[in-house]
Formats: C-alpha cells, sequence, structure tokens
C-alpha cells in the first residue's frame, strides 16, 4: 500500500483556506479516496486544547516565543497522533495550517528569527514534510474585512493589524517563491468554486493518484 499524501493549506486571514480544505475534502471521499480532514492548531485533543489556550485572554497575553512554543507543541502533537499515522496507513491528509504558519505569523507578523523558528520545527515534526502545500493568496485587506464580516471566532490575532498581516503575506509569498516545487499558489480573490478548480487541476498535475478528481 502506498503513503498517502499530506497536502497543507496556507493563506492569511480570511483566505477562504478552510472552505477550500472542506471542499476540496468532500471531492474527495466522493472520489472514494482516504482523505482525513484536520487544522492547526488543533487535530488532537491536546491540540485542540492548546488552541482554546492560544486563543483565551492568557494566550492573548502571552511573549511571542511561548506563541510560537505553543503552536509547535500542538503541530508535535498533532503530527505524532493524526498526522504520521494516517499517512503511514494510505490516508491523504488535508490540514488547514501548518509549520509555514509559524514562520510567517511568529516570524514575519511577531518578528521571531525565521532561521530559529525552523529549527524548533524540525525538532516538532522530524521528517514529517507535506507533499505540497498550497497558498490561497488573497488581498490582506480585503481578507481581514472579510473574516470580520463573517467569522465568529476572530481573535486577538485578526486583530493585530494590516502591517502584522502584511508582514504574515510577505513570508508566505517569500517561501512560495523560494521554494516553487513545494507550493501550489492560487489566486483566492476569484469565487470559492473557480479556486477549488484550480486546486484540482493542480493536484491532477502533480500527483497520479489524483488523477480522477
Ligand atoms: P484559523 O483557524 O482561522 O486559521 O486561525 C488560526 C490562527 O492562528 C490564525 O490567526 C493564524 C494563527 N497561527 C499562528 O499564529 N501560528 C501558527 O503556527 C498557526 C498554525 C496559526
Amino acid at each position: 500500500m502506498s503513503p498517502g499524501r499530506f497536502i497543507v493549506f496556507e493563506g492569511t486571514e480570511g483566505s477562504g483556506k478552510s472552505t477550500q480544505v472542506r471542499l476540496l475534502g468532500e471531492r474527495m471521499r466522493a472520489a472514494g479516496l482516504p482523505v482525513d480532514v484536520t487544522r492547526e492548531p488543533g487535530g488532537t485533543p491536546a491540540g485542540e486544547a492548546i488552541r482554546t489556550l492560544l486563543f483565551s485572554e492568557a494566550g492573548a497575553g502571552a511573549a511571542p516565543r511561548t506563541v510560537a512554543l505553543l503552536h509547535t507543541a500542538a503541530r508535535a502533537e498533532h503530527v505524532a497522533r493524526r498526522i504520521e499515522p494516517a499517512v503511514a496507513s494510505g490516508t491523504h491528509v488535508l490540514c488547514d495550517r501548518f509549520l509555514d504558519s509559524t514562520l510567517a505569523y511568529q516570524g514575519g507578523g511577531s518578528g521571531l528569527p525565521i532561521d530559529e523558528l525552523l529549527e524548533l520545527q524540525s525538532f516538532a515534526v522530524g521528517n514529517c514534510e507535506p507533499d505540497l502545500r498550497v497558498l490561497i493568496a488573497v488581498d490582506v485587506e480585503v481578507g481581514l474585512q472579510r473574516r470580520f464580516g463573517v467569522d465568529e471566532e476572530v481573535n486577538w490575532i485578526d486583530r493585530a493589524g494590516l502591517d502584522f498581516h502584511s508582514r504574515v503575506q510577505a513570508v508566505f509569498q517569500d517561501r512560495a517563491r523560494t521554494y516553487p516545487t513545494q507550493w501550489l499558489v492560487v489566486d483566492g480573490d476569484q469565487p470559492a468554486t473557480a479556486v477549488s478548480e484550480e486546486i484540482v487541476l493542480g493536484l491532477r498535475r502533480l500527483f497520479p493518484e489524483f488523477a480522477g478528481l
């Protein structure tokens, strides 16, 4: 049996990333493919508890290094307990955010050194590298407005301001430009169905097992 693919979705607030993860999960299930849809921070009992802490008042007051460690701890648990076992059993894993979010938010946004964050990620995830990172690229300001318009789970990071989120976007874009074979960049400023089609086309092109999607 071949291992499943590990595909992560990244983007700034209001990029429509969560919708795309859900749509792709539904499409894969309809095509008879085994798939596990999950998110970060979260995806395990310990990870969801860390998520609750991160987005509480206590989390809002935490220092950037503490925040980076909490996100990364949740990720280590996610990899060990959910992602690696699923992939090993032949299940495709679709994950809403992964380690590039720590580089973008805690590195770009909060100003922590990216090389130090990368070392931390390596400790937490070992060899668990995504097969593909999908970047849903949207105008940062439009995304923030969308986020505040519809989402009940607005948190302190969402409220960090346009400069913060522009620095987050810059790191995502820089990573995608520097490692083009690892990333599929999709224009998120289109209707959700068009974004979804673009992602499916990319997956068909890149992975033989997704040819029938
Ligand atoms: P989301 O579920 O809407 O994507 O919210 C998760 C928030 O957490 C989002 O504002 C990005 C932030 N985040 C980090 O700051 N660092 C990380 O490593 C991850 C995974 C998320």
